[in-house]
């Protein structure tokens, strides 16, 4: 529970009465909450929308239908699902509008699924709806051994793209590779710009970038002749300024990416958007990675990990 926004150890777990479905609400009893960044900016009162205290963070989880409000259809107690929460994830139960549950697929654990949905989105609206990469093409994949890093490694690969991921450390590194990166820089010791060109002989033709900062000019001038660089975040904590000539050199395009604006713009594309995901999911094309799962009582050290780059991959809490 957040009582007012600021430090993340502020958070506290407090038993309180399990919510009741309303109309069109569906109870979940949640088996897995996923932990994402924007989780951390909720609480700490950093993020575009300041959520009113006092609120429950967790904006995803995975876990079994336990009660049905009147006037819902199409889902029934003891069903697997996913819900996109918004807030109120970290908790054993959620109401949430059944508009905001999806049917978890067949063979996928509840860890994994709980921390699929906006990193996955993330990934699959950045590379078929923004920047359209086509087989063959090279995508240099930044803070690649992070959630939305790993996630657009994997889905790059689906869409038979090559994939130089650059992360931090030799321990992202390999769950970038073990996804299905080809090749890896070592952005903090290596010249990104010149090993990116290297590795894709002459220039990648796609930059994911959900990292900012410093690493993100030397991206930009890694693509190559029509190249194409994806503003997704700004981990890093500082958004950079580029030269607009390196815009203009090779014709490259510079795309927004801004996932949730986009799902309440257009929800209707958006369920389009997550059918085909859940549909990659259940015939193995992609590969949500294994979280590490920590019990609720861990809320604010996690969230500090995420936020202070020390997580590799995922992370959900188990309640
Ligand atoms: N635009 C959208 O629609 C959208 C959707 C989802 C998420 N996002 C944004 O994308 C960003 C990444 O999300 P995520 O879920 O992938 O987070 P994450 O799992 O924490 O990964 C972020 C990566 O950024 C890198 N990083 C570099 N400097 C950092 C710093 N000072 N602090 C923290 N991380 C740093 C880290 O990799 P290295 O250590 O390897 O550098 C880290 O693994 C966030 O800003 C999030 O808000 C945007």
């Amino acid at each position: 529970m957040c009582r007012s926004l600021g430090p993340l150890d502020q958070l506290e777990l407090e038993d309180t009465a399990d919510p009741e479905a309303g109309p069109g609400q569906v109870v979940v009893d949640v088996h897995a909450a996923g932990v994402n960044y924007v989780d951390g900016l909720f609480v700490q009162g950093l993020y575009q929308i300041k959520p009113a205290p006092p609120f429950t963070p967790g904006s995803e989880v995975a876990g079994v239908v336990a009660e049905i409000g009147d006037g819902v259809t199409g889902f029934a107690a003891g069903d697997r699902v996913i819900a996109m929460t918004g807030l109120g994830g970290y908790a054993t139960h959620v109401a949430v509008p059944a508009l905001a549950l999806l049917p978890l697929p067949d063979g996928l654990d509840f860890g994994p699924a709980a921390g699929l949905v906006q990193s996955y989105s993330t990934a699959l609206f950045t590379l078929t709806r923004r920047a359209t990469v086509r087989t063959g093409e090279w995508v240099l994949v930044l803070g690649a051994g992070g959630g939305v890093g790993l996630a657009t490694i994997d889905v790059a690969c689906a869409l038979g793209a090559r994939v130089i991921a650059a992360a931090s450390t030799d321990d992202k590194l390999a769950a970038a590779t073990a996804m299905g990166a080809e090749a890896t820089i070592a952005y903090e010791t290596e010249d990104l710009k010149t090993r990116a060109r290297e590795l894709s002989g002459g220039g990648v033709d796609v930059v994911v970038d959900p990292v900012g900062g410093a690493h993100s000019e030397p991206a930009l001038r890694a693509t190559r002749f029509g190249g194409r660089f994806c503003v997704v975040g700004f981990a890093a904590g500082s958004i950079p300024k580029v030269p607009l000539n390196q815009i203009l050199l090779n014709n490259r395009t510079v795309v927004g990416v801004d996932w949730g604006a986009w799902t309440v713009r257009a929800p209707d594309e958006n369920r389009e958007l997550l059918g085909e995901l859940l549909r990659m999911v259940e015939d193995g094309q992609l590969h949500p990675p294994a979280p590490t799962e920590c019990p609720l009582e861990d809320a604010a050290r996690v969230l500090a990990d995420l936020l202070d780059r020390r997580v590799t991959g995922k992370v959900v809490l188990v309640p």
